[in-house]
């Protein structure tokens, strides 16, 4: 018997990633996309795939002279510097307003911006609790809530959460981080499910180590352990990270949302 099945959304075949003369076809054409912690580590990796697969760029971070660098060099054209500290709400409204004011809509939002503060529950202060607490959870719930009344407007829209591998198994030295990370996975899903009506794609990434500024400040020691422990036997980079958030944020990932990706080389699986 021969089903005649309809599936909405894009179709795909092996054809369609092809233009005329058959090379392939940028994934994010003309699409626009905010990646926040942009101006360097994973953030700007980002932002870099993304613009060679056709897309422009806002980079929301906090250091406006190191973002307007990491713009620079990623080509004006493309790629526009927003100083940005993601857990003020006025600032990341600000921040998907330049997108739409500059590049006149917004796709994609990514909300990767981090910090560490790690110490043992015994040593580590109230404080360092609440600022990795304000970044990552409240700074990805501000940054999903900005993007997404642009996007509900839109009926389409692809947002992407750095999580971690932390915020899965926790890690020593990290209850503050390893609470956050894994507070964004349920952000993730129930924002998920409030917007998957609207169009609005919401999915998460869970990176293990990942060479960046963030894991080479680490001691050596600690390095080695967590090493030992990758099955691949070698830290990801960060482009490895980037790949992965274009495929959640292009149309290669159309019939997925509320998803945690692991890029972790096989470690604590
Ligand atoms: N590197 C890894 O191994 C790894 C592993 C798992 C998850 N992650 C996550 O990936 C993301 C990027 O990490 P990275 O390794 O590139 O780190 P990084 O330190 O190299 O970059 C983080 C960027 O975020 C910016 N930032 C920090 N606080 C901010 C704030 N309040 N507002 C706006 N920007 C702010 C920093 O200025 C910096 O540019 C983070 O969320 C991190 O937790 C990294």
């Amino acid at each position: 018997m021969k089903y005649d099945v309809h599936l909405p959304g894009p179709s795909w075949s092996e054809n369609e990633n092809k233009g005329e003369d058959g090379d392939r076809v940028s994934l994010l054409t003309d699409q626009t996309a905010v990646v926040t912690g942009g101006a360097q580590g994973l953030g700007y990796a980002i932002a870099e795939l993304f613009i060679a697969e056709g897309a422009q760029v806002v980079l929301g971070d906090l250091d406006l002279a190191a973002t307007e660098a990491a713009a620079k060099q990623l080509g004006s054209d493309s790629a526009l510097a927003v100083r940005c500290d993601v857990t003020k709400a006025d600032e990341v409204d600000a921040l998907v307003a330049a997108a739409v004011e500059h590049f006149g809509g917004l796709d994609i939002m990514v909300n990767n911006a981090g910090i560490t503060r790690d110490a043992t529950i015994r040593k580590m202060t109230e404080e360092q609790f609440d600022q990795v607490i304000a970044v990552h959870l409240k700074g990805t719930w501000n940054g999903t809530k900005a993007a997404a009344a642009i996007m509900r407007e839109n009926k389409r829209g692809a947002i992407v959460n750095m999580s971690s591998i932390s915020g899965k198994v926790g890690l020593i030295g990290q209850t503050n981080y390893s609470a956050a990370k894994a507070g964004i996975v349920g952000l993730t899903k129930a924002a998920a499910k409030e917007l998957a009506h609207l169009g609005v794609r919401v999915n998460a990434i869970q990176p293990g180590l990942i060479r960046s500024a963030m894991t080479e400040a680490m001691p050596q020691h600690i390095w080695d352990q967590k090493l030992a422990e990758v099955p691949m036997g070698r830290a990801g980079e960060p482009a490895e990270v980037a790949k992965v958030a274009l495929f959640l944020a292009s149309d290669l990932s159309s019939y997925m949302t509320g998803t945690v990706l692991e890029v972790t080389g096989g470690r604590h699986v």
